[in-house]
């Protein structure tokens, strides 16, 4: 028997409790071990803050939204002895491997950790869809629907007083939920980090359409896009423990310009964390529930150090190093489709 040891790193998302269940029942019923949870991410793992995780405690959550364990943005890197705080309450705890349930931050200390000689093997989560080597992470899914019918509900409402609306869905480094919310929800352009816009472009994209009849467009736009020129500067923005600025805001940038610009009643619309509550879609479900089975199973064969991923249809795993080596950025081509239907 063996104890595993596992945690929910960075933003939520839904099916983190569908892989905590998934996680649960493979150890204990497959492999008869025990599951001790770290609350509040790696806060808890520094602390040695924990909770039982049991078949019991863990029944009836798979369709619960956000996490029962907690979670953090905490760093333990960004203290000098945190790496060794984590190894020591381990040791301790006899937790012989740890399931760190994460994106690139939580999965990059997951790697350092590993590189020190603990037993990690990691379940890629976040809704922006952007870690490395898996063609999907859970929680995207529910976010790309939460914002379709978002903007399905803003198209009528734009169509019934003729205005621009500039929906902004998050997505720090990539556009995939604005992707695929826009392409689902019929948007007239999509603004992704991946392109840095021109304002005067979207701008002559929206009177073209006017001017062929139509009184109302949408803009679908990612936080984390940025105008070619610089033009609409962001506002200061805190700085979380992994270095990344709090976004949020460029659609009421867009929102002034365009009107401004073009004269057309245009208003803006922030999704935010709206994309991160709730209960996940059957599809993350079923997805969560895989990479939590296929992650105990991982342990079981020593695949340390790796992350459990999707490939096509299969589930397989992938070394942290190599999903962690750059952000998987929006497709071209999936832009070019989406691009078809613009304006
Ligand atoms: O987890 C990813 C994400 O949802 C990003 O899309 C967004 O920029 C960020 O988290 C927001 O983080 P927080 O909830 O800490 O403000």
């Amino acid at each position: 028997m063996a104890r595993i040891g596992i945690l929910t790193g960075g933003g939520d998302c839904p099916g983190l409790n569908a892989v905590i269940r998934a996680v649960v029942r493979r150890a204990v019923r497959a492999h008869g071990h025990e599951v001790l949870g770290f609350r509040n991410g790696w806060a808890g793992v520094l602390k040695g803050d924990t909770m039982p995780l049991t078949l019991q405690s863990t029944s009836g959550i798979l369709h619960r939204g956000g996490t029962l364990l907690g979670t953090s943005r905490t760093n333990p890197y960004a203290e000098p002895d945190g790496g060794e705080r984590i190894r020591d309450t381990l040791a301790e705890l006899g937790v012989d491997a740890l399931v760190p349930v994460g994106g690139e931050d939580t999965l990059g200390v997951a790697r350092r950790l590993s590189q020190e000689g603990v037993d990690v093997v990691g379940v890629p989560k976040t809704i922006d869809n952007d870690l490395g080597e898996t063609d999907f992470t859970f929680g995207f899914h529910t976010a790309v629907q939460i914002a379709t019918d978002a903007i399905d509900r803003l198209h009528t409402t734009a169509e019934s007083h003729n205005r621009v609306i500039v929906v902004e869905v998050m997505g720090r480094h990539a556009g995939w939920i604005a992707a695929y919310s826009g392409m689902a929800g019929g948007a007239d352009a999509i603004l992704v980090p991946e392109r840095p816009f021109d304002v005067d472009e979207v701008c002559d994209r929206i009177r073209r359409r006017h001017a062929t009849g139509r009184s109302f467009s949408i803009i679908v736009v990612a936080e984390g896009a940025t105008p070619a020129d610089g033009a609409l500067a962001a506002v200061d923005a805190p700085v979380d423990a992994f270095g990344h600025a709090r976004l949020g805001g460029v659609a009421l940038a867009l929102e002034r310009e365009i009107e401004r610009r073009t004269g057309y009643e245009t208003r803006m619309t922030i999704l935010g964390h709206v994309q991160r509550g709730g209960t996940p879609t059957a599809y993350d479900r079923v997805l969560a529930t895989r990479f939590g089975v296929a992650a105990v199973d991982a342990v079981e064969a020593g695949r340390f150090g790796e992350m459990v991923a999707l490939r096509a249809t299969d589930i397989v795993t992938v070394p942290l190093g190599d999903a962690l080596a750059a952000p998987k950025l929006l497709d071209p081509a999936l832009y070019e489709t989406a691009e078809v239907f613009f304006g």
